[in-house]
Protein backbone atom coordinates (compact mmCIF):
# COMPACT_ATOMS: atom_id res chain seq x y z
CA UNK A 1 0.00 0.00 0.00
CA UNK A 2 0.96 3.61 -0.79
CA UNK A 3 0.08 6.40 1.19
CA UNK A 4 -0.08 9.90 0.06
CA UNK A 5 0.51 12.43 2.93
CA UNK A 6 1.02 15.77 3.77
CA UNK A 7 0.28 16.81 -0.07
CA UNK A 8 -2.24 19.73 -1.60
CA UNK A 9 -5.47 18.02 -1.98
CA UNK A 10 -5.12 18.88 -5.95
CA UNK A 11 -1.48 17.33 -5.90
CA UNK A 12 -2.76 14.18 -3.88
CA UNK A 13 -5.65 14.24 -6.86
CA UNK A 14 -3.29 14.10 -10.10
CA UNK A 15 -0.80 11.43 -8.30
CA UNK A 16 -4.17 9.50 -7.47
CA UNK A 17 -5.37 9.62 -10.98
CA UNK A 18 -1.73 9.20 -12.55
CA UNK A 19 -1.30 6.04 -10.25
CA UNK A 20 -4.35 4.81 -11.33
CA UNK A 21 -3.59 5.58 -14.76
CA UNK A 22 -0.10 3.52 -15.08
CA UNK A 23 -0.58 0.70 -12.13
CA UNK A 24 -4.25 0.18 -11.73
CA UNK A 25 -3.09 -2.85 -9.07
CA UNK A 26 -0.87 -0.54 -6.96
CA UNK A 27 -3.32 0.04 -3.28
CA UNK A 28 -2.94 3.70 -3.10
CA UNK A 29 -4.84 5.56 -0.01
CA UNK A 30 -4.63 9.37 1.50
CA UNK A 31 -2.68 9.76 4.47
CA UNK A 32 -2.87 9.65 7.64
CA UNK A 33 -3.71 6.47 7.53
CA UNK A 34 -5.38 5.69 11.04
CA UNK A 35 -6.34 2.20 11.02
CA UNK A 36 -4.28 -0.96 9.66
CA UNK A 37 -1.05 1.61 9.47
CA UNK A 38 1.19 -1.92 9.14
CA UNK A 39 -0.22 -2.09 5.59
CA UNK A 40 1.70 0.98 4.47
CA UNK A 41 5.03 0.09 2.28
CA UNK A 42 5.46 3.38 0.79
CA UNK A 43 4.86 6.72 1.82
CA UNK A 44 4.74 10.03 -0.90
CA UNK A 45 4.78 13.20 0.60
CA UNK A 46 6.33 17.10 1.23
CA UNK A 47 5.45 17.87 4.72
CA UNK A 48 4.30 15.51 6.82
CA UNK A 49 2.93 15.58 10.30
CA UNK A 50 5.77 14.76 12.74
CA UNK A 51 5.65 10.93 13.77
CA UNK A 52 3.66 10.11 10.81
CA UNK A 53 6.49 8.49 9.44
CA UNK A 54 7.75 6.57 12.47
CA UNK A 55 4.21 5.16 12.87
CA UNK A 56 4.33 2.68 9.77
CA UNK A 57 6.38 0.23 11.12
CA UNK A 58 7.11 -1.75 7.67
CA UNK A 59 7.72 1.83 5.32
CA UNK A 60 10.23 0.57 3.08
CA UNK A 61 10.70 4.29 1.94
CA UNK A 62 9.40 7.61 1.68
CA UNK A 63 9.86 9.73 -1.43
CA UNK A 64 9.34 13.18 -1.78
CA UNK A 65 7.07 14.83 -3.99
CA UNK A 66 9.30 16.89 -5.44
CA UNK A 67 13.19 17.92 -5.48
CA UNK A 68 13.20 19.17 -1.93
CA UNK A 69 13.06 16.89 1.26
CA UNK A 70 13.81 19.19 3.96
CA UNK A 71 9.92 19.32 4.55
CA UNK A 72 10.41 15.60 5.28
CA UNK A 73 13.77 16.02 7.40
CA UNK A 74 12.28 18.51 9.67
CA UNK A 75 10.64 15.70 11.44
CA UNK A 76 13.15 14.44 13.63
CA UNK A 77 11.70 10.93 14.44
CA UNK A 78 12.39 9.99 11.01
CA UNK A 79 13.62 6.23 11.49
CA UNK A 80 17.40 6.69 10.42
CA UNK A 81 17.50 3.82 8.29
CA UNK A 82 14.53 4.32 6.41
CA UNK A 83 15.46 5.17 3.05
CA UNK A 84 14.39 8.54 1.97
CA UNK A 85 14.15 9.88 -1.93
CA UNK A 86 13.43 12.29 -4.29
CA UNK A 87 12.02 13.33 -7.41
CA UNK A 88 14.48 14.18 -10.21
CA UNK A 89 12.41 14.67 -13.38
CA UNK A 90 12.63 16.05 -16.36
CA UNK A 91 9.16 18.17 -16.40
CA UNK A 92 10.20 19.37 -13.10
CA UNK A 93 13.70 20.41 -14.36
CA UNK A 94 12.32 21.91 -17.40
CA UNK A 95 9.74 24.43 -15.50
CA UNK A 96 12.43 25.27 -13.43
CA UNK A 97 14.43 26.30 -15.71
CA UNK A 98 11.90 28.66 -17.71
CA UNK A 99 11.14 30.25 -14.38
CA UNK A 100 15.24 31.18 -14.12
CA UNK A 101 15.25 32.14 -17.75
CA UNK A 102 12.32 34.69 -17.22
CA UNK A 103 13.65 35.72 -14.26
CA UNK A 104 16.94 37.06 -15.61
CA UNK A 105 15.61 37.84 -18.81
CA UNK A 106 13.15 40.13 -16.94
CA UNK A 107 15.87 42.06 -15.18
CA UNK A 108 18.35 41.37 -18.05
CA UNK A 109 15.41 43.45 -20.25
CA UNK A 110 14.22 46.11 -17.88
CA UNK A 111 11.00 44.54 -17.90
CA UNK A 112 10.28 46.45 -14.38
CA UNK A 113 10.74 49.39 -15.94
CA UNK A 114 8.69 49.07 -18.67
CA UNK A 115 5.84 47.97 -16.86
CA UNK A 116 5.92 50.63 -14.84
CA UNK A 117 6.24 53.24 -17.54
CA UNK A 118 3.42 51.95 -19.06
CA UNK A 119 1.41 52.39 -16.36
CA UNK A 120 2.37 55.79 -16.26
CA UNK A 121 1.74 56.01 -19.96
CA UNK A 122 5.19 57.41 -20.67
CA UNK A 123 7.61 56.05 -23.50
CA UNK A 124 10.81 55.86 -21.81
CA UNK A 125 13.42 54.10 -23.45
CA UNK A 126 16.36 52.94 -21.24
CA UNK A 127 19.65 51.57 -22.18
CA UNK A 128 20.27 47.72 -23.14
CA UNK A 129 21.92 46.29 -20.04
CA UNK A 130 24.62 44.24 -21.88
CA UNK A 131 26.83 41.20 -20.71
CA UNK A 132 24.83 40.13 -17.77
CA UNK A 133 26.61 37.62 -15.87
CA UNK A 134 24.63 35.13 -13.83
CA UNK A 135 25.54 33.05 -10.89
CA UNK A 136 23.62 30.15 -9.45
CA UNK A 137 24.32 28.56 -6.41
CA UNK A 138 24.03 25.08 -7.05
CA UNK A 139 24.45 23.01 -9.51
CA UNK A 140 22.30 20.02 -9.56
CA UNK A 141 19.93 18.44 -11.42
CA UNK A 142 17.89 22.20 -11.49
CA UNK A 143 21.20 24.28 -11.00
CA UNK A 144 22.78 22.61 -14.42
CA UNK A 145 20.04 22.70 -16.61
CA UNK A 146 19.29 26.44 -16.00
CA UNK A 147 22.69 27.29 -15.92
CA UNK A 148 23.07 25.22 -19.70
CA UNK A 149 19.72 27.12 -21.04
CA UNK A 150 21.10 30.33 -19.70
CA UNK A 151 24.56 29.68 -21.11
CA UNK A 152 22.27 29.15 -24.42
CA UNK A 153 20.64 32.71 -24.50
CA UNK A 154 24.26 34.00 -24.23
CA UNK A 155 24.54 34.78 -20.82
CA UNK A 156 28.20 34.13 -18.91
CA UNK A 157 27.54 31.37 -16.19
CA UNK A 158 29.32 30.49 -13.44
CA UNK A 159 28.28 28.25 -10.70
CA UNK A 160 29.25 27.30 -7.02
CA UNK A 161 28.36 23.69 -5.56
CA UNK A 162 29.63 21.77 -3.13
CA UNK A 163 32.12 19.61 -5.27
CA UNK A 164 34.07 21.01 -8.54
CA UNK A 165 31.86 20.29 -11.69
CA UNK A 166 32.78 20.46 -15.24
CA UNK A 167 30.52 21.78 -17.42
CA UNK A 168 31.17 23.08 -20.59
CA UNK A 169 30.69 27.32 -20.62
CA UNK A 170 30.34 27.23 -16.74
CA UNK A 171 33.00 28.38 -14.58
CA UNK A 172 32.83 26.20 -11.58
CA UNK A 173 33.33 27.48 -7.58
CA UNK A 174 33.51 26.05 -4.67
CA UNK A 175 33.56 26.90 -1.04
CA UNK A 176 33.46 29.54 1.04
CA UNK A 177 35.98 31.67 -0.91
CA UNK A 178 34.68 30.60 -4.74
CA UNK A 179 30.96 31.50 -2.72
CA UNK A 180 32.82 35.48 -2.91
CA UNK A 181 34.36 35.37 -5.72
CA UNK A 182 30.88 34.11 -7.78
CA UNK A 183 28.82 37.00 -5.62
CA UNK A 184 31.66 39.26 -7.17
CA UNK A 185 30.77 38.46 -10.74
CA UNK A 186 27.30 37.88 -10.54
CA UNK A 187 24.81 40.71 -11.98
CA UNK A 188 21.65 37.87 -11.35
CA UNK A 189 22.54 35.59 -8.46
CA UNK A 190 20.34 32.24 -8.79
CA UNK A 191 19.76 30.22 -5.59
CA UNK A 192 18.98 26.58 -6.43
CA UNK A 193 20.60 24.87 -3.57
CA UNK A 194 18.68 22.51 -0.93
CA UNK A 195 17.51 23.85 2.28
CA UNK A 196 19.87 22.27 4.94
CA UNK A 197 21.64 23.28 8.34
CA UNK A 198 24.82 24.76 6.31
CA UNK A 199 22.74 26.76 3.59
CA UNK A 200 20.22 28.18 6.15
CA UNK A 201 20.26 31.82 5.82
CA UNK A 202 23.01 31.81 3.34
CA UNK A 203 21.59 34.88 1.20
CA UNK A 204 22.60 37.57 3.87
CA UNK A 205 24.00 40.93 4.63
CA UNK A 206 27.64 39.25 3.72
CA UNK A 207 26.49 37.84 0.90
CA UNK A 208 24.78 40.34 -0.87
CA UNK A 209 27.58 42.98 -0.12
CA UNK A 210 29.94 40.99 -2.55
CA UNK A 211 27.32 41.51 -5.13
CA UNK A 212 27.95 44.27 -7.58
CA UNK A 213 25.67 47.27 -7.53
CA UNK A 214 22.40 46.76 -9.06
CA UNK A 215 22.60 43.36 -8.91
CA UNK A 216 19.56 41.16 -8.63
CA UNK A 217 18.33 38.05 -6.60
CA UNK A 218 16.36 35.02 -7.88
CA UNK A 219 15.29 32.94 -5.23
CA UNK A 220 12.81 30.02 -6.78
CA UNK A 221 14.65 27.20 -3.90
CA UNK A 222 13.54 27.63 -0.16
CA UNK A 223 12.65 30.86 2.10
CA UNK A 224 15.07 29.44 4.58
CA UNK A 225 18.22 30.68 2.44
CA UNK A 226 17.13 33.98 2.22
CA UNK A 227 17.65 36.15 5.72
CA UNK A 228 15.02 38.23 5.08
CA UNK A 229 15.58 41.65 7.17
CA UNK A 230 19.28 41.42 5.08
CA UNK A 231 17.72 41.43 1.47
CA UNK A 232 15.11 43.88 2.37
CA UNK A 233 17.91 46.41 3.33
CA UNK A 234 19.52 45.60 0.42
CA UNK A 235 16.53 46.45 -2.02
CA UNK A 236 15.46 49.01 0.01
CA UNK A 237 18.51 50.78 0.41
CA UNK A 238 19.09 50.33 -4.16
CA UNK A 239 22.46 48.14 -3.80
CA UNK A 240 19.92 45.68 -5.50
CA UNK A 241 17.69 46.18 -8.83
CA UNK A 242 15.47 44.01 -7.35
CA UNK A 243 14.30 40.35 -6.30
CA UNK A 244 12.24 37.67 -7.91
CA UNK A 245 11.47 35.35 -5.48
CA UNK A 246 9.26 32.16 -5.38
CA UNK A 247 9.53 31.01 -2.08
CA UNK A 248 9.53 32.66 1.84
CA UNK A 249 9.90 31.65 5.27
CA UNK A 250 6.56 31.66 5.82
CA UNK A 251 4.01 30.78 3.33
CA UNK A 252 1.63 31.49 2.05
CA UNK A 253 3.67 34.50 2.31
CA UNK A 254 1.21 37.07 4.83
CA UNK A 255 -0.76 39.90 3.84
CA UNK A 256 1.06 43.36 4.99
CA UNK A 257 4.51 41.72 4.34
CA UNK A 258 7.09 44.39 2.99
CA UNK A 259 7.63 42.33 -0.62
CA UNK A 260 4.27 42.15 -1.52
CA UNK A 261 4.41 45.82 -1.78
CA UNK A 262 7.96 46.83 -2.69
CA UNK A 263 8.14 48.17 -6.45
CA UNK A 264 10.92 46.19 -7.49
CA UNK A 265 10.48 42.36 -5.76
CA UNK A 266 8.04 40.38 -8.11
CA UNK A 267 6.40 37.59 -5.72
CA UNK A 268 5.29 34.07 -6.83
CA UNK A 269 3.44 31.95 -4.62
CA UNK A 270 6.04 28.69 -4.63
CA UNK A 271 4.71 28.03 -8.26
CA UNK A 272 8.37 27.96 -9.89
CA UNK A 273 7.84 24.27 -10.37
CA UNK A 274 5.17 22.28 -9.61
CA UNK A 275 5.31 18.34 -9.72
CA UNK A 276 3.55 16.99 -12.79
CA UNK A 277 2.55 13.47 -11.42
CA UNK A 278 2.18 12.28 -14.64
CA UNK A 279 5.59 12.54 -15.41
CA UNK A 280 6.64 11.46 -12.71
CA UNK A 281 4.78 8.71 -11.78
CA UNK A 282 6.63 6.24 -13.76
CA UNK A 283 9.70 6.76 -11.63
CA UNK A 284 7.90 5.98 -8.36
CA UNK A 285 6.91 3.20 -9.52
CA UNK A 286 10.07 2.19 -10.70
CA UNK A 287 11.08 2.39 -7.07
CA UNK A 288 8.20 0.34 -6.06
CA UNK A 289 9.49 -2.56 -8.12
CA UNK A 290 13.05 -2.03 -7.18
CA UNK A 291 12.15 -2.21 -3.41
CA UNK A 292 9.98 -4.95 -3.84
CA UNK A 293 12.94 -6.88 -5.50
CA UNK A 294 15.61 -6.06 -3.23
CA UNK A 295 17.16 -3.71 -6.04
CA UNK A 296 18.90 -0.45 -5.51
CA UNK A 297 16.65 2.20 -4.94
CA UNK A 298 17.03 5.45 -7.32
CA UNK A 299 17.61 9.34 -6.33
CA UNK A 300 18.23 8.38 -2.57
CA UNK A 301 18.92 11.49 -0.62
CA UNK A 302 21.97 11.29 1.62
CA UNK A 303 20.22 11.75 5.16
CA UNK A 304 23.70 13.01 6.93
CA UNK A 305 24.33 15.72 4.25
CA UNK A 306 20.31 16.66 3.71
CA UNK A 307 19.97 16.77 0.07
N1 LIG B 1 9.95 26.57 -5.96
C1 LIG B 1 9.74 25.40 -6.50
O1 LIG B 1 8.69 25.19 -7.12
C2 LIG B 1 10.78 24.30 -6.39
C3 LIG B 1 10.60 23.15 -7.17
C4 LIG B 1 11.58 22.16 -7.14
C5 LIG B 1 12.72 22.30 -6.34
N2 LIG B 1 12.86 23.43 -5.58
C6 LIG B 1 14.09 23.58 -4.74
O2 LIG B 1 15.24 23.42 -5.55
C7 LIG B 1 16.24 22.76 -4.77
C8 LIG B 1 17.35 22.21 -5.65
O3 LIG B 1 16.89 21.06 -6.34
P1 LIG B 1 17.88 20.10 -7.16
O4 LIG B 1 17.09 18.96 -7.67
O5 LIG B 1 18.71 20.88 -8.12
O6 LIG B 1 18.86 19.61 -5.97
P2 LIG B 1 20.20 18.75 -6.12
O7 LIG B 1 20.23 18.02 -7.43
O8 LIG B 1 20.33 17.97 -4.86
O9 LIG B 1 21.36 19.85 -6.19
C9 LIG B 1 21.74 20.60 -5.08
C10 LIG B 1 22.97 21.42 -5.44
O10 LIG B 1 23.31 22.25 -4.32
C11 LIG B 1 24.68 22.03 -3.98
N3 LIG B 1 24.86 22.18 -2.54
C12 LIG B 1 24.14 21.61 -1.54
N4 LIG B 1 24.63 21.97 -0.34
C13 LIG B 1 25.67 22.80 -0.60
C14 LIG B 1 26.60 23.50 0.22
N5 LIG B 1 26.53 23.44 1.57
N6 LIG B 1 27.54 24.25 -0.39
C15 LIG B 1 27.63 24.31 -1.72
N7 LIG B 1 26.79 23.67 -2.57
C16 LIG B 1 25.83 22.92 -2.00
C17 LIG B 1 24.99 20.62 -4.45
O11 LIG B 1 26.40 20.46 -4.62
P3 LIG B 1 27.02 19.09 -5.18
O12 LIG B 1 26.56 18.98 -6.62
O13 LIG B 1 28.48 19.29 -5.09
O14 LIG B 1 26.46 17.99 -4.32
C18 LIG B 1 24.19 20.56 -5.76
O15 LIG B 1 24.94 21.13 -6.81
C19 LIG B 1 15.43 21.75 -3.98
O16 LIG B 1 16.11 21.31 -2.84
C20 LIG B 1 14.18 22.53 -3.64
O17 LIG B 1 14.38 23.21 -2.40
C21 LIG B 1 11.92 24.42 -5.58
Amino acid sequence: MLVLTGIGRDEAEQWTDALAAAAPDLEVVRGPVEDERERVEFALTFVPAAGEMAGYVNLRFVCAGGAGVDGILRDDSLPPALPLLRLVDRVLTARMSEYVVHAVLHHHRRIAHYVAAQARGEWEVREQREGTRVGILGLGALGADAAHKLSVLGFRVAGWSRTKKAIPEIESFTGPDGLRALAAQSDVLVCLLPLTPDTRGIIDSALLAELPEGAYVVNPSRGGLVADDDLLAALSNGRLAGAALDVFNEEPLPAGRPYWSHPNVAVTPHVASRTDARSAAPQLLDNIRRARSGRPLLNRVDRDRGY
